[in-house]
């Protein structure tokens, strides 16, 4: 697939004369691929079974004329109006029971049955039109699965769906009783009929009953994407499906939607309208939604929505500076991106994302945006293409897993405690020192890593306990985190002390924590001394070693971060949540510990990124800061294309390469 760039299009938003003249502007750019049709059902189906696909052939072949291909969406994020009008019980129901209504986007219950049938008629007419047309590539199904699903849905269907969810889980009521501790608050069932979806209560919910719900909803999503995808797949064998994911987001597990997929596709939007944090910020923030999608399955992706512009629905976010929407392109591609796709192509004059800017302004005129983004396209393919499949390579990792992100939001301890920036913390650790990681699910073969963080393994079983040890038992460096061993799969906490079943393994209990409620805590490492705030888990070290301790409360002088040696490895386990310059100290003794490599040291705000190519190896330097920085390069490696200049001019990118098809991290 000859395929570096492209763009989303919405030929439907433009008088037919436009079409032509829109083409011919994209083939000059360098776009070699558009995707179409993902909010089009109305102009596609502007009644029940009259489907008016001539249009979009149309648009199809103008762009195929212009050596374009065409990647599909299916319409089932926007239900048209004839069809809620029909069937209005396809409009969701939030927690509240309030109905979400028509007239925005995903206005759409994904268990309702008269919607699948809907969903079955377009889809099956759609796939066997456009199936056999070798201009169309491949498919997305909806957009964004999960966007503004999160409270949606609650209504009947859905709890009958959650009902067959739990039967076919537990089998028996008795056995639901048991794992959810229905004995709280008089909560038993004596049939699967009484359970209802965790719905507006008068007080807090059952924390099992929460889990589950939040699984059965990600599974539902998942099933509603495959119910399209064999329609897709059957009437049209050998097209690709792909998904438009949101890195961070985690209404659906990502790495379940995955398997269901050729390859993934990322949306990646570093300012968006609420966004105030210096460039230099966004950069690691981009990085870690990069990292996580290219380990969702393992593989390079492409990215189906980079930021091209100014982002707003209402507000709007700051303009990218000169350079920067290029330096984001470039660093999509840097962390395994094959293709970028940019949204969109040029601003729309109505509708609710008249202020999401395109490649071209609402007057269709081409400006600096256009000029950028046609010079990346034009100096950048032939790199694109030498890097297509190949992956960056990472001694390090760090574990990410939905089902302990969800249990944390059900219960988060302290307002502030967030899944995500604990884990955060030390991938930034990591990030400023350009060591390559990988973001992983707990059923990733571990042994590939030296360094292994496993932030927050809150819910523990013992396969998961016995998998983490063999790792250290081969050699590896683990890192845990407070809260670990903390419940069982199904939200109970254990007898045992914590950190539970991995107390053997980390030589230690904690017998005691404390939530920093209003407060913080100093540990004293060496002469240093670091804040920490959210947590502190006091440890009895039993077999570690004390690697820090508090240095005030009453807790001062009793371990905080501990390591014990075991096997031919190491396991770390740190009580309390790290601030940067703790997590900064932490990452340069477990490299050490490791072994695990670093690129290269920049200046901050300068990221170094290898990616393994067809023909050698490749080095990114991206400056992500308004200031020309220098950087010691090494001898071997030489620059790709044009020249490297030193310094990197402020927002610039510095591509090199080395003729090893392995690449050397040292
Ligand atoms: C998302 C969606 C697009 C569009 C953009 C801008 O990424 O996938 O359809 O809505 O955001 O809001
Ligand atoms: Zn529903």
């Amino acid at each position: 697939m000859n395929i570096q760039f492209g763009v989303d299009y919405y030929p439907e938003h433009w008088p037919r004369e436009r079409w032509e003249t829109d083409a011919a502007m994209m083939e000059e750019m360098g776009i070699r691929v558009v995707r179409m049709a993902e909010f089009s059902w109305f102009k596609l189906e502007p009644e029940k079974g009259r489907f008016t696909f001539e249009w979009l052939d149309e648009a199809i072949r103008i762009l195929a004329a212009h050596g374009i291909e065409t990647i599909l969406g299916t319409p089932s994020a926007a239900p048209p109006a004839w069809i809620i009008r029909q069937d209005p019980d396809i409009q969701p129901v939030d927690r509240e029971g309030r109905r979400r209504h028509f007239g925005g986007r995903h206005h759409d219950c994904q268990s309702n049955p008269a919607y699948r049938e809907h969903i079955r008629r377009y889809v099956t007419a759609f796939a066997a039109h456009f199936g056999p047309n070798p201009h169309v590539i491949g498919w997305q199904i909806d957009n964004e699965l999960g966007n503004s699903h999160a409270e949606l849905c609650f209504c009947e269907s859905c709890a009958e769906r959650f009902r067959e969810w739990l039967r076919a889980k537990y089998s028996d009521i008795e056995t639901l009783n048991r794992r959810w501790g229905t004995d709280f608050w008089s909560q038993g069932y004596t049939c699967f009929e009484e359970i209802q979806p965790p719905r507006l209560t008068a007080t807090g919910v059952n924390p099992s009953q929460m889990l589950d719900w939040k699984r059965f909803h990600s599974d539902l999503i998942v099933e509603f994407h495959r119910f399209q995808s064999r329609i897709l797949h059957a009437a049209a064998p050998g097209k690709f499906i792909t998904h438009n994911m949101m890195g961070l987001a985690d209404t659906v597990n990502y790495y379940d939607l995955a398997e269901d997929l050729e390859f993934v596709s990322q949306d990646q939007y570093p300012v968006m309208q609420k966004t105030t944090e210096l460039p230099r910020y966004l950069g690691s923030r981009g990085a870690a939604a990069l990292d996580l999608i290219r380990g969702l399955k393992q593989q390079s992706f492409w990215i189906m929505e980079q930021q091209s512009s100014i982002s707003g629905w209402g507000e709007m976010s700051r303009m990218p500076r000169p350079g920067e929407v290029k330096l984001w392109a470039l660093q999509s591609v840097a962390r395994g991106a094959d293709t970028v796709v940019f949204f969109r192509w040029r601003s729309c004059l109505f509708g609710t994302e008249q202020y999401w800017h395109g490649i071209l302004p609402h007057s269709g005129r081409p400006g600096r945006t256009w000029a950028e983004i046609r010079d990346l396209m034009q100096q950048y393919a032939p790199l694109v293409e030498s890097l297509r499949g190949g992956m960056p390579v990472s001694e390090a990792a760090i574990v990410y897993s939905y089902d302990q992100k969800y249990a944390m939001q059900i219960q988060p301890h302290h307002p502030d405690l967030k899944y995500d920036e604990i884990w955060l913390a030390y991938y930034m650790a990591l990030y400023r020192k350009n060591v390559p990681t990988d973001i992983i699910p707990d059923r990733a073969d571990f042994s590939r890593y030296k360094l292994l963080i496993a932030p927050l393994q809150y819910l523990m079983t013992p396969e998961l306990a016995r998998k983490y040890e063999e790792y250290v038992q081969g050699g590896g460096t683990l890192v845990f985190t407070m809260r670990t061993g903390v419940k069982d799969r199904d939200n109970i906490c254990t007898e045992e002390p914590l950190p539970g079943l991995l107390a053997e393994l980390c030589g230690l209990h904690v017998y005691e924590y404390d939530c920093l409620r209003g407060m913080s805590a100093e540990v004293r490492w060496g002469e240093d001394i670091y804040t920490t705030e959210l947590w502190a888990d006091l440890i009895t070290p039993e077999g570690a070693e004390t690697v820090a301790a508090y240095a005030s409360e009453y807790y001062a002088g009793v371990p905080a971060i501990t390591c014990r040696r075991c096997g031919k490895g190491r396991v770390y386990y740190v009580g309390t949540a790290v601030s940067a310059d703790l997590a900064d100290r932490l990452c340069t003794e477990l490299l050490e510990a490791s072994g695990a490599g670093s690129i290269l040291d920049t200046p901050e705000g300068v990221e170094a990124v290898c990616r393994q190519g067809r023909d050698g190896t490749y080095y990114f330097l991206l400056n992500h800061t308004e200031r020309p920085q220098n950087v010691e390069v090494p001898a071997s490696w030489k620059p790709w294309g044009e020249h490297a200049p030193m310094p990197i001019p402020p927002f610039g990118v510095n591509v090199y390469r080395t003729d090893d098809l392995f690449a050397k991290i040292t």
